[in-house]
């Protein structure tokens, strides 16, 4: 699979995260705010596109946002200096090797990472053992396969698999959405609470059309393009068909969902 959508490092996928945080803040980051005060970790920050929202909403609690990228991490201080944010600082770090103490930080905050991750469950005990006892831990993750749109079209659904299976032979899950409940469980996190963020888009809504259906999803689908034919998944052709189908969907008679999940627990069930 591409570099470039595995990790957010190429320009393009660095713009899609920018657009997909900005067109989704109310969906995902209504009921995140952190005390003044509280000290909080974000695990693999990338560019800095949630970053930016967590540190302007919780203006009193203090951020460390960690990446194993130096170069999505210098992006990320450039957001979150020109955001006038001043509560944040950025450290280059590994989830599996991360340089503090047990029980250093409030709450830990990690979306879109997981998916990425061929240990999940080691990350998340990892990170649980950061917690202070009354500590918070919060994830969000996407599941390709919550995707549905109209005009229906087995080309796109085959472009999305592509991406799927992918993702699977590098090591990650594109479907993870729908096991945080388990993951988490697993992990021995307390009183988890996962919620559903289903993202509905038809062409009365044309910002969430422009950056969520052209700009997110099927510019991310488009981004495996090469390495799904280099892969042998498809044809040029049928992989072309599949992304045009996607834009057919940002037309005006034309509707796409995709639901993300948002998983919450506690460290010791007493948060
Ligand atoms: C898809 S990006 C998401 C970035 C950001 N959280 C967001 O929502 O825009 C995934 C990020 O996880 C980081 N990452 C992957 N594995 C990691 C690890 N083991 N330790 C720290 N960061 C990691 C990548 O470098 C990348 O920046």
């Amino acid at each position: 699979m591409s570099e470039a959508y595995v990790h957010g490092y190429h320009p393009r996928e660095n713009e899609r995260l920018q657009d997909q945080a900005g067109t989704l803040v109310d969906l995902l980051h209504c009921d995140t705010s952190y005390p003044p005060g509280s000290v909080v970790l974000e695990a693999g920050c990338g560019v800095g596109a949630q970053t930016v929202t967590l540190a302007a909403r919780s203006p009193g609690a203090r951020f460390t946002s960690i990446d194993v990228s130096a170069v999505s991490l210098a992006q990320a201080e450039r957001a979150t200096r020109s955001a006038g944010l001043t509560n944040v600082q950025f450290q280059q770090a590994d989830i599996f090797a991360l340089p503090f103490a047990p029980e250093s930080f409030d709450h830990v905050f990690v979306c879109f990472v997981l998916e990425h991750l061929s240990r999940p469950v080691e990350a998340l005990t990892i990170l649980k053992g950061l917690l202070r006892p009354t500590g918070t831990i919060t994830f969000i993750e996407g599941d390709h396969g919550s995707t549905y749109f109209h005009p229906d079209s087995s080309a796109a659904h085959k472009a999305i698999q592509c991406l799927v299976d992918l993702q699977r032979l590098a090591g990650g899950n594109s479907l993870i959405g729908r096991q945080l409940y388990p993951i988490m469980v697993e992990a021995g996190l307390e009183a988890v609470r996962v919620s559903p963020r289903m993202v509905y888009v038809d062409s009365s809504k044309p910002a969430l059309v422009d950056g969520f259906t052209r700009k997110t999803f099927t510019a991310m689908i488009e981004g495996v393009r090469e390495s799904a034919i280099d892969a042998g998944m498809a044809t040029p052709e049928a992989f072309d068909a599949g992304i045009r189908d996607l834009y057919r969907t940002a037309e005006a008679d034309g509707v796409f969902c995709y639901t993300f999940f948002k998983g919450v627990g506690e460290k010791n069930g007493r948060g």
